[in-house]
């Protein structure tokens, strides 16, 4: 049984606190750290540029994933990978060259990712498969931290596995106590966690403690 990950994003963090809050993750065991980038257009919200990734990565040593829910987000590859981001995942319903995004995100020396909105079909995914190192299977309609998570996404994450066995599937959005065993049991082995970790009443190290336990 492959380690289970669990990945804070930034998203519900106190960004006044920034570097603070990402220590907190570190220190409770969290194993990457998830840089919400968006842009206003490809979501209606406007968050993260390279510069948080810069302040992320002088914060801490673990891994961090730039995901990118930005249009054309080949415009942006270069800025990311240089500001420290160890993956970047790109929208699949973003760029209409993706097969070209991806060996670019590669040849700058970073891991690349494809993560598939809600309505996407995921047989979008499989050409692009071979040539990645994760799937974010996205368990909201992406924009805000704390929505709902929707209760069809462990079928769907059951189908991108029957597609592979070796990409890492990573789940994002409404993951806590309660989802993460859903989507562990279908096949997700990495977990985006914003506002069940951010926004956890009893702090951050309880949040991920929680996820943790429900997992055991
Ligand atoms: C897209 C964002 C969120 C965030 C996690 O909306 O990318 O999914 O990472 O959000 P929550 O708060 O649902 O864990």
């Amino acid at each position: 049984m492959p380690r289970i990950e669990i990945v804070p994003s930034i998203l519900s963090a106190d960004v006044g606190r920034l570097a603070e809050q990402v220590k907190e993750a570190e220190a409770a065991g969290a194993d990457r750290i998830q840089v919400d980038v968006m842009d206003g257009h490809f979501v209606p919200n406007l968050t993260f540029g390279p510069g948080v990734v810069e302040a992320v990565r002088r914060a801490t040593k673990l891994p961090i994933e730039a995901h990118l829910m930005v249009d054309r987000p080949e415009l942006f590859l270069e800025a990311f990978a240089k500001s420290g981001a160890t993956l970047i995942e790109v929208q699949v319903e973003a760029t209409s060259s993706l097969y070209r995004t991806v060996q670019t995100i590669k040849e700058l020396g970073a891991k690349a990712g494809v993560a598939i909105n809600p309505a996407t079909p995921v047989e979008d995914l499989r050409e692009i498969l071979p040539y990645i190192d994760l799937v974010n299977v996205m368990t909201v309609e992406p924009g805000f931290g704390g929505q709902k998570f929707i209760g069809r996404s462990p079928e769907k994450i059951r189908r991108v596995r029957a597609l592979s066995s070796e990409v890492e599937i990573e789940v994002d959005g409404g993951i806590d106590a309660r989802t993460a065993p859903l989507v562990v049991a279908a096949g997700a082995t990495v977990l985006v966690a914003g506002n069940s970790v951010y926004g956890y009443k009893g702090g951050v190290a309880a949040g991920i403690k929680a996820i943790r336990e429900a997992l055991d």
